[in-house]
């Protein structure tokens, strides 16, 4: 993209937006289906092309810690130092809701879900449209997260609007959520930035979110899905397992042998990268099921194991 046609881009996307029209965002982790925050019958067109329950609440992107204050009150300190730390970048806090949030927007919750994105296109019109973006994944309900553009015209087709592309996500899953409205704080959703690093700041940090927490979609066991039916296994177990069935596979450190898939490396910032393509890719086979050899269980693969296991919940439906 030149640089000329990034700026014409920007402003036919806060031209877009200020009509009420939906628009697809970068971010660092997965492209977003944008609208005007405080526009209810945009935010509206959200849920209808995702067909997503409209309880389920949507994070608002924000150009930077000194809009926290539009969109909540009551800000504990943490949230402006977390801000400080991670912002722009993967994680969203959630705070209690300033009273002007729409309860669209929240689920009708008290709280509402804040984050500034970490691409320098979004981050740029963001600032040029003033306000703050409602913006969950630009998926259909319960399916896998857009890291590309053409995802994101895969997912929607000819109902696709206005997309901003840059090319692939860099980190490619989710933003980690953590909850400062409760005490102690509690991360809701596993992401790139990691417990520990998190504990830093708040040292009695939880994990998981509790049954009377506030809802978070991503937290429904079927999330992430390809259709195709989707398991983890070992090595040796996959390889038996793929003779019963026409297989596509995802392995580390090479294909085994008379295998269809993908290779990848055992590294888990690559592996998140690419994790959405990859499942796209493997579902495209229509294979009767899709393999993926068994991740290393340690904190670094946390948020991988998270998503593969909703993925493999929802997977074949
Ligand atoms: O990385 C990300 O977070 C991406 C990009 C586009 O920013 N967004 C994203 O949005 O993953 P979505 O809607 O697919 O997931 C947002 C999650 C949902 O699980 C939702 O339930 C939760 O955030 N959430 C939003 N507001 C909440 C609130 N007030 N309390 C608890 N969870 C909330
Ligand atoms: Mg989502």
């Amino acid at each position: 993209m030149s640089s000329l046609s990034v700026f014409s881009q920007i402003d036919e996307a806060v031209k877009a937006l200020s009509a009420g029209e939906l628009v697809v965002i970068p971010t660092e982790t997965v492209y977003g289906l944008a609208a005007d925050a405080m526009n209810i019958d945009a935010v509206r067109k959200i849920f209808e092309l995702k067909g997503r329950p409209a309880d389920h609440p949507l994070i608002v992107h924000i150009a930077n810690a000194e809009n926290i204050k539009d969109w909540a009150k009551d800000v504990p300190d943490i949230a402006y130092i977390l801000a400080k730390k991670f912002w722009p970048g993967p994680l969203t806090l959630i705070l209690s809701k300033h009273d002007k949030v729409p309860d669209l927007v929240t689920g009708g919750q008290s709280t509402v879900a804040l984050r500034s994105p970490n691409n320098s296109l979004t981050l740029e019109l963001l600032k040029k449209f003033g306000g703050g973006l409602a913006a969950p994944s630009a998926n259909r309900y319960g399916r896998i997260s857009p890291t590309t553009a053409q995802h994101v015209q895969d997912e929607f087709g000819l109902s696709a609007p206005l997309i901003l592309d840059v090319g692939p996500c860099q980190i490619g899953i989710e933003s980690t959520i953590v909850d400062l409205s409760q005490s102690p704080a509690r991360i809701l959703r596993p992401g790139q930035i990691s417990v520990e690093q998190l504990q830093i700041y708040l040292p009695d940090l939880v994990s998981g979110a509790e049954q009377s927490s506030p809802r978070v979609s991503g937290d429904k066991q079927a999330h992430y899905a390809p259709r195709t039916p989707l398991f983890m296994l070992d090595r040796e177990q996959l390889i038996t397992m793929a003779k019963n069935k026409s297989s596509v596979v995802l392995c580390f450190d090479g294909l085994p042998d008379g295998l269809i898939g993908i290779t990848t490396l055992k590294d888990a910032s690559l592996y998140a990268m690419q994790l959405y393509a990859h499942m796209r890719t493997l579902d495209k086979y229509h294979a009767e099921q899709i393999l993926i050899e068994q991740i290393p269980e340690n904190s670094e693969w946390l948020a991988i194991a998270d998503r593969l296991k909703r993925a493999i919940s929802g997977s074949g439906k």
